[in-house]
Parts: structure tokens; sequence; C-alpha cells
């Protein structure tokens, strides 16, 4: 039994200081603390910290327990998780002999675990790895980085890793689970997913190895620069955030986070130590990334690359941010400085002070927006507004609202007032083409992203029939992700389906006996559709039906991804080996069915 490792740990770590880590706490009386719940949202502290009983509970959402409890129902781990979790941090060594130390996520980790070592030798001592050794070296990594980092490299051989971590004594098919290796496309068998490629291990907040990015050395042009490991089990890309485990004492400590884009930037920069630093992995921070790093700091500073893929990543992550109350800065390199990576190698000593010179948002919309614009051309002008004035009107002080507003109306020579009327004709509609989820100032969600995407796709179908054709092939109406649009769909596609073509009047006719109601949606939806869509050139709506369907297959395999993890779950705790097999063979289709869809 791991009973006795329990209460070891138990003993070896103090609620109190545990929690700490996580949610600020008042003293309250001798022995209690308290503090505002982090599972459910409230304004007076209603959650008590007991340091002689060491349990916690809530007497607003009812939730309590003990350090594993908190660290279940925090972390989203699951038992064997938070016991290793634990036991790292007390120091005590599990008995794992134990089976119940062990599910389908350690046993992946421990895969992972093995490859990042395995990579990393090699990288340290192979001969063959020289070239790779002075590539580092060339670029300013020291040795002291190549180990913290545990940088590594996959060697070229077609199924060398595989080889070594089968003979280590794990499974085949577990491993090609771990996302290391991919299947043969002929006859049976695995390959090596990452070959002759530099290895960074991807970690999770808890500095467990959960995946890869492995970055190829040559500049071939037909060849990814960086291939990284799918989703699986333990790793979801968009939830993590490369260099956390890393950077988040720090964070804490500063009252800071800056994101930067690549693995190198991250890197160069700890190495340099300014260590508050975490990688997005080059593309835009998602909610999941800028909730995790809401638990370190509310104050983020945004270091992305000076091109427009930077800049659309750096206002994507500001609107998140925004919705989530944070604040942030955004960070301009200096001229002909591509990314962090190369400003820390040229001029190290300016990497803090850029920091520091990071600008408000509002300064660096303004920037962005005109630096390549002109202001004597009537067109740029109304193209400046039109970008500025939706950034504006979310400004909730209105005395800085109204600072921008002359600021703009000074740059455009219009009056101010003309600006004020025009943002009246914008909003709301302004607002929900930035807003991409609609989240309260609670951190709710007002309306779910995805339905808001549906909602579109079928407003379009049935307002401009010349997509329905793509639409219908693509989208089926289990896609749909709310009951009555689902019911409203599926009367599109049958009757267009049916008649070979869709008359908006005669359609609403046929369903209107059926369900009135149905039809008073439908029209609701098609009106709000027209309005959105006003101003949207043949192409641009095109892309944006291209993008919804992808968003909604996406998230509709998501979905299945979360059923499929509670069906393992369940399957484990019951016992039934065949049905994890099972289940984690299905997890594995439907991941890469995930990769196809894009
Ligand atoms: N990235 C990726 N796949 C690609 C290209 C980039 O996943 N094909 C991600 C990686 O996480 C990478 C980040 O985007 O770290 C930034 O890309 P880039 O600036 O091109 O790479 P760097 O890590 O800065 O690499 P280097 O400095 O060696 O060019
Ligand atoms: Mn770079």
């Amino acid at each position: 039994m791991p009973q006795d490792n329990i209460e070891e740990i138990k003993q070896k770590i103090d609620i109190v200081d545990l929690l700490q880590e996580y949610i600020q706490m008042k003293p309250a009386g001798t022995n209690n603390f308290k503090a505002l719940c982090p599972f459910h949202h409230e304004k007076t502290p209603s959650f008590m910290v007991s340091k002689d009983k060491q349990i916690w509970h809530c007497f607003g959402c009812g939730e309590g327990g003990d350090i594993f409890g908190f660290i279940i129902k925090m972390e989203g781990m699951e038992f064997p998780e938070a016991l290793r979790h634990l036991a790292k941090k007390a120091g005590v060594e599990l008995q794992y002999q134990d089976p119940s130390v062990n599910n389908q996520k350690t046993k992946l980790l421990d895969i992972i675990k093995a490859a990042a070592q395995f990579y990393h030798k090699i990288l340290l001592d192979h001969p063959k790895a020289k070239f790779v050794r002075d590539y580092l070296s060339q670029r300013g990594v020291t040795e002291d980085s190549i180990s913290n980092w545990q940088i590594g490299f996959a060697p070229h051989g077609q199924d060398t890793l595989n080889k070594y971590l089968v003979q280590k004594g794990f499974a085949e098919g577990d491993i090609f689970l771990s996302g290391l290796t991919l299947k043969k496309d002929r006859g049976t068998g695995y390959l090596d997913r990452f070959r002759n490629r530099l290895m960074f291990p991807i970690s999770d907040v808890h500095g467990n190895p959960i995946g890869f990015g492995g970055r190829w050395l040559g500049d071939e042009k037909d060849v990814a620069k960086y291939i990284n490991s799918p989703q699986t089990l333990v790793y979801n890309k968009s939830n993590t955030l490369y260099g956390l485990d890393k950077a988040k004492q720090e964070i804490r400590m500063l009252k800071q986070a800056v994101v930067v884009e690549g693995y190198m930037d991250c890197l160069a920069s700890h190495q340099a130590g300014v260590t508050n630093v975490v990688a997005s992995s080059g593309t835009a921070l998602t909610e999941n990334q800028v909730r995790l790093l809401k638990r370190f700091t509310t104050n983020l500073v945004f270091a992305f690359d000076q091109d427009l893929a930077g800049d659309a990543a750096a206002k994507r992550g500001i609107e998140l941010a925004w919705q989530v109350d944070m604040s942030t800065k955004v960070i301009l390199l200096p001229d002909n400085i591509k990314d962090p990576d190369e400003l820390i190698k040229s001029h190290p000593q300016d990497w803090p002070k850029v920091i520091k010179k990071a600008q408000s948002v509002m300064e660096y919309y303004f920037d962005s927006t005109l630096a390549n614009m002109d202001l004597h051309q009537v067109e740029d002008k109304k193209n400046i507004a039109k970008i500025l004035l939706p950034v504006i009107t979310k400004l909730a002080d209105p005395i800085e609202q109204t600072h921008y507003l002359q600021k703009l109306s000074g740059l455009l020579q219009v009056n101010e007032d003309v600006l004020r009327d025009k943002i009246k004709q914008l909003s709301p509609s302004s607002k929900k083409l930035e807003t991409s989820e609609q989240v309260s100032r609670e951190g709710t969600v007002v309306k779910n992203r995805f339905v808001s995407i549906a909602e579109n796709l079928v407003g379009i179908a049935m307002t401009n029939p010349q997509h329905l054709n793509y639409i219908s092939a693509h989208v089926l109406p289990e896609h749909i992700p709310d009951d009555k649009l689902k019911q409203l769909y599926k009367s599109v596609v049958i009757y267009y389906t049916k008649k070979q073509d869709f008359d908006y009047k005669t359609f609403i006719k046929s369903i209107t006996d059926a369900d009135s109601s149905l039809a008073t949606y439908a029209d609701v939806l098609s009106m709000k559709t027209e309005q959105d869509i006003n101003n949207i050139d043949g192409e641009t709506l095109k892309q944006e039906v291209i993008k919804g369907v992808i968003e909604l297959k996406r998230r509709f395999i998501q979905e299945r991804l979360k059923e499929i993890e509670v069906k393992i779950r369940q399957a484990e705790e019951q016992g039934h080996k065949d049905k994890v097999e099972e289940f984690s063979q299905r997890f594995a289709e439907l991941t890469s069915e995930l990769h196809q869809v894009s």
C-alpha cells in the first residue's frame, strides 16, 4: 500500500506552505488561515485552512480536503500524478512496485523522461553530435544552459530511440502514445518521429518533460524548421508554456512575466540572467496559456518578433489578457533586431532595459498602426481610425479614453466629436469582431466562442447560399455545439439537399409550420449575420467560412478527446487493461485526425 508514502508526505509538507504557492492567505485566529476560494468566484473570503488539522475547506462552495485533494483540484491531476508531484516536493521515494502509483499518464511521463535523457546524453557524448555541440557553442549557448534545459540531439537513425526505449522495458504501443514514434506507412512497426534534430524538451509547470520541440539544423527550405510533439495524454501545446517551470518563482517575485516567441529566445534570456521569461512557442497565445500565467502574476510583457506575425500575436495576446483582467505591455526591440535572442547576443545589457521600457498597450497600438500609414492620405486616415477606435472604446476609464481620442483626433486632424460619433456607429459589432471569446469581468464565459463561430457559419449558410455547398459538405450537425442551432442547421441542410438550391423565404416557410420558434431564431440569426458581414468582401468571407469550419471540427475532436480521457481513467480505476489499451488507441487516432484538420 502506498499508505505509508502518503503519511510520510503529509508529515513533510505543511498545508499552509503548500497552499501559499497558489493563494494569498491571511491569518484568522491562532491556527487558521483565510483566503479567497480559488475554486469559485467570491469577493469575501470563505476558504479556510487549518494548520493543526492540516486540512482546507471552503464554506462557500463546500469543497475541501487535505494536500492531495488540493493538488488534484488545483492542478487538474489524478491521484497517481498528485502523489508523484508531492513525493518529489517532499523528497519521499515512492514504492513504485505498487501499481496504483502508475497510470497511463505516469507511464507516458516516464517514457518521455527517458527519451529526454537519451537525447541529452547523445548530444553531450556522441562523436557524431559534434557538429551540434559546435552549433550551440557558435550560437552562444553555454554548457550550463545545455544541462539546465536538458537540450539534446535526436540521432538520424530510423528507430534508434524506439529501440533504446524498448530495450529499457517500455512497450512500443506506449512509446507511440507518448508521441515519440510514428507508425510505419507500410507493414508494422514504428519509426522515430524526431530524427537528426536538436531537441528542446518541453516541461510542464512542475518541470516534468511532457513533449519536445525538434529543430532542424540545416537551412533547406523544404524541411520544417521545427517538429513538435503531437497532442498526447500528457502534452497539449495550447496549455503549455516553454520555460514556465524555470520562470515561475521569478515571475512571482518580480510580479511580471515576459512572453517571447521562441525556445531560443527564452533560453537566451535565462542564460543572460533574466529569468521571468517564458516562450509561447510560435503560435499566438491561447486563453489557457494566459490563465496559466495568471496563477503567478497579472502583469504580462510581450516580446514578440518585429514582424507582422509577431504583431498579430501580440494583439491577440493583449485581447486575451484584457478579458481576464491582466495588464499588458509590449516590448519594442531596437531597429533591425529580429528577436530577443539576437538582441541578447549582441547587446546583453540592453535586454533588461528594453523590458523596463516596455510600452503601454495603447502606445503600442498607435505606433504599430501608424508605422505603415501616410497621414496625408484620406484612405490611410480612415484605416487608422478603423483600427484604433475599436481599441480605444475598450478602455474602461473615461479619462484614459478621452486622452487617446484626443491624441487620435490630433493625429488625424479630425474633430474629437466626429470620432465619438464614429465609435457609436462601430459598436457593438466592432467589439465582437475583435473579441473572440466573450468573458465577463468575473472570468465566466458569457457566450461560448464556438457557439458564436457556429452561429456565424449557419448565418452565412442561410444568407449567402453560395457557401452552403462547402459548409454542408464539411460541417456535420454533430459539430455544432448548441442544440437549437444544431436543429436549425439540420433543417437548412435537409432543405438544401432536397431542393438542390436554397431560397431563404421558402425555407423559412417550410420550417414555420413545424416549429415557429425555430423560424424566429433563423430570422434573428440571419439578420445578425447580414449586419456582421455587411462590409466584408467575398474573398474574406470565404476565408472566414473555411476558418470557422476548421475551428468547429477541431473543437469537436478536442471534446471527444476529453471524453476518452475520462474513459481511460474509469477503465484504469476498474482495472480493465484491454479497455485502457483500446481507448488509448482511439485517443491517438483522434489526435492524428486533429492534426490533419488545418
Ligand atoms: N515554431 C514551430 N514550428 C515552426 C517554426 C517555429 O513550432 N515550423 C515555433 C517554435 O516554438 C519556435 C518559435 O515558433 O521556437 C519561434 O520560431 P523562430 O523564431 O523561427 O525560431 P527560434 O526558436 O527563434 O529559432 P532560431 O533562433 O534558431 O531560428
Ligand atoms: Mn530566433
